[in-house]
């Protein structure tokens, strides 16, 4: 198996026919977490859901491959089963489908037909990563997200991260609302899916998280580009000082920026 792989182009995207995205480049590989860090309203969930196709966000340029392939060709299953992941920022609450059985179908949709899960691996599966993400397993049951505070529904995104097991994952936002307790354990499941098949980049506006996530790569950005890319030390400096200084060292004017969707 290669090593996964997403590149992505001079991209732009557009709400409504507004740019959003403005000519952004990255890749990351494998075995790797980047973070990306930047103020509300830039386009980080923008870029999360251009790359998971969601069609309300629109491609107006530039060019995604993901495992080589043309993400851009590629329809919201077929980029799910391919192995692309996104824990969302706000994540739905699904009234009638409880999460283990969400949790199933979204296994097997990513199986051959006849090499569904067994029920018994399943239940074996899911009640370990809960206790990893010390969720309680009257959660199984419970219809998806329904009623869950903040924290449990970003556990959630985790356990579903844990349970589907992709090649590359985006996490918008995973630490917002989380107190300490909550983002060491969301962190200790991420770091359990390190591995030379899986990458991972961390969207989020504190360096918080990445006290126990340690990324390999922080970019920043601002109104719809990577305007600056490095080490964790970048993070450090972002917690600190916050974003000003690079606005200065970028000659970067200061716009309105639009709340945060
Ligand atoms: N569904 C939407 N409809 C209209 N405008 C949107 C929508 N989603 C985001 N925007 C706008 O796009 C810009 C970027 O938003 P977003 O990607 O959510 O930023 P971030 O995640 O960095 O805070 C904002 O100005 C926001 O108001
Ligand atoms: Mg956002």
């Amino acid at each position: 198996m290669s090593t996964p792989n997403l590149k992505i182009e001079d991209l732009h995207v557009a709400i409504d026919d507004k740019e959003i995205i403005k000519g952004l480049s990255f890749e990351i590989n494998g075995g790797e977490i980047h973070a990306v860090m930047g103020p509300n309203g830039t386009g980080k969930s923008t870029l999360s859901a251009a790359l998971m196709g969601h069609p309300k966000y629109e491609v107006t340029g530039g060019k995604a491959f993901f495992n080589g392939e043309d993400l851009l060709e590629m329809d919201v299953d077929e980029r799910a089963k391919a192995g692309l992941f996104l824990a969302m920022q706000y994540p739905s609450e699904v009234s009638g489908i409880t999460n283990a059985d969400f949790l199933r179908s979204a296994i097997n949709a990513k199986r051959e037909e006849g090499d569904e899960i067994s029920l018994m691996k399943f239940i074996r599966e899911l009640d370990k990563k809960m206790e990893v993400l010390e969720m309680d397993s009257s959660f199984a049951h419970r219809y998806l997200n329904e009623g869950f505070s903040g924290g449990e529904k970003k556990r959630n995104e985790i356990l579903q991260l844990m349970m589907l097991e992709p090649k590359i994952a985006i996490l918008d936002e995973i630490d917002s609302g989380l107190d300490i307790d909550a983002l060491k354990i969301v962190a200790k499941g991420v770091n359990e899916m390190r591995s030379p098949d899986f990458g991972c980049l961390i969207i989020t506006h504190y360096q918080r998280l990445l006290n126990y996530i340690k990324p390999d790569k922080v970019h920043v950005m601002m109104q719809g580009r990577i305007v600056k890319s490095g080490g964790p030390e970048l993070a450090e400096r972002l917690e600190a000082e916050g974003y000003d200084w690079i606005k200065e060292e970028l000659g970067i004017e200061d716009e309105t920026v639009g709340q945060e969707a």
